[in-house]
């Protein structure tokens, strides 16, 4: 079974109320019936309710860009898995590089995130990837492993079944720079092969890897086109309708 490509837009710390609605009513027509890959929007936490109600039975799920790992608690601005779930939220990102370089994340929180959230059933787009230095040391691949290797410790082949890898290299993100499709298959293949490692075989076949860092509708589809990525994480270019519908239907 070919995998299903996911198109997901990560919104950031970007939008009002009001745009965001702008943005679904302009966007769904432009979507509508497109079930060839499977899309995603991330929008900030106080969006959540808003985006999923104008999205109610269409094509287009709805995730949170973080999770914290426990179920509920003294953790003043977080957000829960469980209330995520209570307003309809589907996915969430995880160790997305700027809550890793600016919250601190290391990836023992990106694992209890993760078990936290295929617990409850949320699908994970568990996001990874170099920063430049580590890229031009040559230590891409060391910093993939070490990465995954953290993200799923002690999370079985079974319960790993949903979950999505973002490939993200830190230099590409929001810097115009884009991996080259070549680049970015070799990473994706070393990602795989670790997931094997991990996981298995089988579930590393099936697992959906996507790419992020730059997409826009002009290179969407030499990178998408590429058969190790099944599809893309989306910033800048997810902000606008027609922008973020064009990668869509790279
Ligand atoms: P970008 O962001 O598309 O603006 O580079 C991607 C991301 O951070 O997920």
């Amino acid at each position: 079974m070919p995998r299903k490509a996911l198109i997901a837009a990560n919104w950031k710390m970007f939008k009002m109320p009001t745009e965001a609605k702008a943005f679904v009513e302009a966007f769904l027509p432009l979507v509508a019936g497109h079930d060839r890959d499977e899309i995603a929007l991330f929008p900030s936490p106080v969006l959540l309710p808003g985006v999923i109600e104008a999205l109610k039975g269409s094509n287009v799920a709805v995730g949170a860009q973080n999770i914290h790992f426990a179920e509920e608690g003294a953790y003043t601005g977080e957000t829960s898995a469980l209330q995520l779930k209570a307003v309809g939220g589907t996915h969430t990102l995880i160790g997305h590089s700027e809550r890793r370089q600016y919250f601190g994340e290391t990836d023992e929180i990106v694992n209890k995130k993760l078990h936290t959230a295929l617990k409850h059933g949320i699908v994970p787009v568990v996001c990874v990837g170099e920063v430049l230095e580590e890229r031009e040391a040559g230590k891409t691949a060391d910093v993939l492993k070490t990465q995954l290797a953290g993200a799923f410790a002690g999370i079985t082949t079974e319960a790993a079944a949903p979950v999505v890898i973002a490939y993200e290299p830190v230099w590409a993100i929001g810097t115009g720079k884009t991996a080259t499709p070549e680049m970015a298959a070799e990473a994706h293949a070393m990602i795989r092969a670790e997931v094997g490692t991990l996981l298995g075989a089988e579930i590393a076949a099936n697992m959906r890897i996507l790419y992020g860092g730059s997409v826009k509708p002009e290179n969407a589809t030499a990178l998408i086109g590429q058969e190790e990525i099944d599809g893309a994480l989306v910033g800048g270019a997810s902000l606008k309708a027609d922008s973020f519908a064009a990668i869509v239907k790279y």
